[in-house]
């Protein structure tokens, strides 16, 4: 009786035997315990519905069985590999050893299984836990892929989501969304390893999830509506750097409203559609609006577009991510930048001649980074030094200041190992630097008399234009001698 049980157990264990002997079958021994035992600490997480980190859903549904899986075909095949080695090597089939402790090949093999037990267990729980928390943080996201990332994480930390982590837009809440995003990034990971990646990083984002399911955890269209008051400095390219202020009030609409901007294309029941002739979305030649709740449908085509030459373009619901597409890696133009770091006095305004002089730096190229700092600032110097020397010899301290502050400034929006410079990404709030609104705004009319309006007072009234002193402001007590 006990021999028959003896047999039977050796017999339904032989294959072990091969287990300590070869080294593909031992590695997928470890990967299979090694992913069993990971996942089994990782179902507590998982049962108290922790399902809305990404990360912890990519590890649990994506590596984990990925490693379980690649250990248990990694067993066979060892055996098998095995096996055929000996057998042309003519030595017998091993049989199994005698189940005794003295046995050397059998104390290995218990003694690997327990060790490696031991070690899951205990760095394992660790591991986990730490891995899903720091892939979920922004050093992960913008930090670890430094240089890939960088354009995309500077311009994020002086941006008013510098709170939000990047897999909040990125990614968002629930699980199948990770897994689309998580097997596009392991391409993307490769990429970078490979040193493949394309500079710079295309955009639009292609598999970026649609904006209603990320924006809005944070922002309801229902709590819009508010008119805005927008207030804008510039200064001119006199000595004087003349300031210059334009006042706008946007009406933002949406929520309770039913009216302006938001109003306009999300209010309940609206779908705007629209075809692109580029993949940068720049260039829109048809236009479709319907309103499920007034029934109305109105096609619009740009002016130069017919119905044949847009019947094959990709198409696209409008979302926040169309006019919204830098809510937080938004890059200045050099004018944009030079008027804000004025405007908040980090350049000295009172430095004559520096608005014009400051752009035209900024606009020339350099090689890199480092050259950026050398050569801004001795450029700078020299210009005051030949120029102006009256300037110069008055003004020594502002033009440091002001050499340090065009250095930041070009080092926050252009990144030539990425190939990112003034210009490379479109932002589409607007219409002054890129097409933005205009993309659609032209005027351009549908077969019943619509029209898409560029009426200036629609989406805003210019309360003043570049003006030194609005009479609105001063109205307003919000006109001082200095910014506004
Ligand atoms: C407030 C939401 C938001 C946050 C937070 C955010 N992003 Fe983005 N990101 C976007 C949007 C929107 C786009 C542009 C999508 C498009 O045009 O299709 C984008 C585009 C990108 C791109 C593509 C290149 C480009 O500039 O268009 C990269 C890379 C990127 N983000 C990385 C990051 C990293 C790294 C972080 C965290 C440090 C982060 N993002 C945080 C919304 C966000
Ligand atoms: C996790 C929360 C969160 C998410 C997700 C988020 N935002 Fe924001 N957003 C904020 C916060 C916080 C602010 C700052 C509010 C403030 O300054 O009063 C903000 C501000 C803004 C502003 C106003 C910026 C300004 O100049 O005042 C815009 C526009 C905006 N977000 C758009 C977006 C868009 C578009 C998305 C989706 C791509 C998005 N947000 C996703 C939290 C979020
Ligand atoms: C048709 C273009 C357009 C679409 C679509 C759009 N927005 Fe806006 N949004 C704007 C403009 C323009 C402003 C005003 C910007 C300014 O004040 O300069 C704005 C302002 C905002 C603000 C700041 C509001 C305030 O009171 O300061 C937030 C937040 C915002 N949008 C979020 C969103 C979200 C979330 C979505 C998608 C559900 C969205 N927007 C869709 C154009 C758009
Ligand atoms: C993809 C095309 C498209 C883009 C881009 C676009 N819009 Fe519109 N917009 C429309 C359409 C379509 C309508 C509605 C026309 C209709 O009623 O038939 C509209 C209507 C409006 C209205 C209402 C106009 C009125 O007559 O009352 C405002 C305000 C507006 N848009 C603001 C903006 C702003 C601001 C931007 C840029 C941030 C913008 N739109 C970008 C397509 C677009
Ligand atoms: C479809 C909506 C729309 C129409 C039509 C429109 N604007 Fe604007 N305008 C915007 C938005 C959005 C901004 C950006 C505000 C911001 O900076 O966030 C803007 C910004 C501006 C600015 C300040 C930008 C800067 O950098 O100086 C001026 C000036 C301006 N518009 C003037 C006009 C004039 C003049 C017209 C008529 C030809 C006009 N707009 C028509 C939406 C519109």
């Amino acid at each position: 009786m006990i021999r028959m049980v003896e047999g039977g157990v050796r017999q339904w264990l032989s294959p072990l035997v091969y287990l300590s002997s070869n080294w593909i079958s031992l590695l997928g021994v470890v990967a299979v315990t090694t992913a069993s035992i990971l996942w089994l600490l990782h179902l507590p997480l998982y049962l108290r519905g922790d399902v809305d980190n990404p990360y912890t859903g990519i590890l649990t549904f994506l590596v984990l069985p990925g490693v379980f899986f690649v250990g248990l075909v990694l067993i066979p095949l060892g055996i098998v590999r095995e096996i055929r080695r000996r057998r042309k090597r003519g030595e017998p089939a091993r049989v199994f050893p005698p189940l005794e402790w003295h046995n050397p090949e059998l104390r290995r093999l218990v003694a690997f299984f327990g060790v490696t037990t031991l070690a899951n267990l205990i760095i394992g729980s660790q591991l986990t836990y730490r891995a899903v928390h720091y892939m979920d943080s922004v050093t992960f996201c913008g930090k670890t892929c430094h240089k890939v990332m960088a354009p995309e994480f500077t311009a994020y930390q002086g941006s008013p989501h510098s709170r939000v982590a990047c897999v909040a837009c990125h990614i968002g809440p629930g699980a199948s969304w990770f897994v689309r995003s998580k097997l596009s990034g392991v391409g993307q990971v490769f990429a970078t390893i490979l040193n493949t990646y394309p500079r710079p990083i295309p955009t639009p984002v292609a598999n970026l999830r649609p904006a209603r399911e990320t924006c809005e955890q944070c922002h309801w269209p229902q709590k819009f509506g508010a008119d805005r008051l927008r207030i804008l400095t510039k200064f001119a390219e006199d000595e004087a750097n003349t300031r210059m202020l334009t006042v706008l009030l946007m009406h933002i609409g949406g929520g309770h409203e039913k009216r302006g901007i938001h109003g306009a294309h999300l209010d309940p029941g609206v779908t705007i559609e629209y075809a692109h002739a580029d993949p940068g979305r720049q260039t829109i030649p048809w236009v479709r609006y319907s309103n499920s709740i007034t029934g109305r449908t109105t096609v619009y085509l740009a002016a130069d577009a017919t119905p044949e030459t847009v019947r094959n373009l990709p198409r696209r619901v409008m979302d926040c991510m169309d006019c919204h597409n830098r809510p937080t890696h938004a890059f200045d133009s050099p004018t944009a930048a030079v008027d804000r770091a004025m405007a908040q006095g980090q350049i000295p305004p009172t430095l004559p001649w520096i608005r014009k002089v400051g752009v035209e730096l900024l606009q020339k190229e350099y090689s890199d980074r480092d050259a950026v700092a050398r050569l801004i600032p001795a450029a700078l110097e020299q210009y005051y030094r030949k120029e102006h020397p009256a300037v110069f010899a008055k003004f020594r301290d502002e033009i440091v200041r002001a050499g340090r502050a065009l250095v930041e400034i070009h080092q926050r929006n252009v990144f030539p190992e990425m190939k990112v410079t003034w210009g490379t990404y479109p932002n589409n709030i607007g219409h002054m630097d890129f097409p933005g609104c205009f993309r659609c705004h032209d005027d351009r009319t549908s077969a019943d008399g619509r029209k898409i309006t560029q009426d200036c007072n629609s989406c805003h009234r210019v309360l003043a234009m570049d003006e030194p002193a609005p009479k609105i402001l001063s109205d307003l007590g919000l006109l001082q001698a200095n910014g506004h």
